[in-house]
This record gives C-alpha cells, sequence and structure tokens, in this order.
C-alpha cells in the first residue's frame, strides 16, 4: 500500500472514533518525529505492540480486504513488566471490506459492535492443527449471555451493542454491512507473529511505499523509525 492511501484512512478512522466518543490515548496523536522523540521514554509502545495498524493483508485491495486497528493494552507473556494477560482493540471495519478467514491458536477475543452498521460474521470450526476448514461440524459461538450454534460456513450479524466471543480454533472472517462499523476487541494477550492461521496465504501486515511521510507510525513501522 502506498502511505498515501494509508494517511486518509488514519484520519478517518481517528473522526469516526471521536463521533462515537471512542477517545484513544495520546500517543495516537504522535507523528514520527515525537515518536522518536518521546518513545524511549514510553517502552511499553514498541514493546508490546500499541498503537495504529492498518492491513490490506497482502492483497492490495484495501476496501475488498482490509482492516484499520488501534491497539490499546496488551501484555507479554511472563514479561517482568507488562505480563498482563489481556489486550484491547478498536477497530474500523468499511462497509463490504473483509477480514479474511482466521484463527488464534491461543487468544479468546470478545468481538464487540461499538457503532455503525450490522458486523457480519462467517465461521466455521478447524480441522485440528491444520490451517483446513472443517465443512461437516456445527459451530457454536457464545454471545451477550446465550451460545449461537450454526452450521459450516454460517452467518451472524450483531448490531450496535452486541458481541461474540471467538475461541480458538473457530475461523472467522467478518464484514461491516451497509454502514462501516465501530469494533472493539477485548481479548487475552495478542501476538500477531505467531498466533494467526490464515486460510489461504496471507500477510497480516501491509508491504508500504512510501510517497509521503506517514502521518502516524503504524506498529509495523516501529522498527524502521527508531
Ligand atoms: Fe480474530
Amino acid at each position: 500500500m502506498k502511505r498515501s492511501e494509508i494517511n486518509p484512512y488514519l484520519r478517518e478512522a481517528k473522526e469516526r472514533f471521536n463521533r462515537n466518543a471512542f477517545y484513544l490515548p495520546p500517543f495516537a496523536e504522535w507523528s514520527p518525529e515525537q515518536y522518536r522523540e518521546l518513545a524511549p521514554d514510553f517502552p511499553e509502545i514498541r514493546t508490546c505492540q500499541l498503537g495504529w495498524d492498518l492491513t490490506d493483508f497482502g492483497r492490495g485491495k484495501y476496501h475488498e480486504d482490509g482492516l484499520l486497528l488501534f491497539t490499546l493494552r496488551n501484555g507479554i507473556l511472563h514479561h517482568p513488566v507488562y505480563s498482563k494477560p489481556y489486550a484491547e482493540k478498536i477497530m474500523l471495519s468499511l462497509v463490504n471490506q473483509k477480514t479474511p478467514l482466521h484463527y488464534h491458536l491461543q487468544k479468546t477475543e470478545d468481538i464487540i459492535n461499538r457503532g455503525g452498521g450490522c458486523l457480519v460474521f462467517e465461521f466455521f470450526n478447524s480441522i485440528p492443527g491444520m490451517a483446513e476448514l472443517d465443512c461437516s461440524t456445527p459451530v457454536e459461538v457464545p454471545g451477550d449471555g446465550t451460545v449461537h450454534r450454526l452450521p459450516a460456513g454460517g452467518h451472524l450479524r450483531i448490531g450496535p451493542g452486541e458481541s461474540l466471543t471467538l475461541k480458538p480454533g473457530v475461523f472467522h472472517s467478518f464484514w461491516a454491512e451497509k454502514e462501516a462499523v465501530i469494533i472493539g476487541e477485548v481479548s487475552a494477550i495478542n501476538d500477531d507473529h505467531s498466533d494467526n492461521i490464515f486460510f489461504g496465504e496471507q500477510r497480516r501486515f501491509p508491504l508500504i511505499e512510501e510517497d509521503e511521510p506517514p502521518l502516524h507510525l503504524l506498529v509495523g513501522d516501529y522498527n524502521h523509525f527508531s
């Protein structure tokens, strides 16, 4: 993706979060120069991979396959300082913009519709230990006090305020319907480098063409800009 595409998506997300009274921590507004200057005194940001994140999953069509995220908090197992066992994100899914089928090896996550349109999910169980869909067994998805039971490949819609619990091993894909959706995530520790199993070839982080300066750094930029 070009940096000149990413910057406007960050601006749009900030506007939407503000309009929905979801306020981000001060480091969400840091420029790359401020990051360079301040990051040594805020080591948790880089260590725990907090901050902006945006991906086209390596497919080059952000509006079809993509997701914007901001990680607000995250822990690292057995870390002497940052061992909190939980994570929180806020995300933005545009209309019909898909997060492709994936499951998590360790992480249980609650996905919450924080406002906008309907968020649609597709579910499959996985074949244990493989990146393969189990197309024959029904899927059980807890949410808001009940358990939804769906056939393999079944769809579930959640409106503003509703949530689902996605357990490890359950393939899930999601997208916003008719209107963009602000999505919350409350989960166990998040490790995007080793915990995501995608169905088919995907890149979790985009390749970025630097055609203009970044508005804000993405978590994937921290290594190059410090
Ligand atoms: Fe997920």
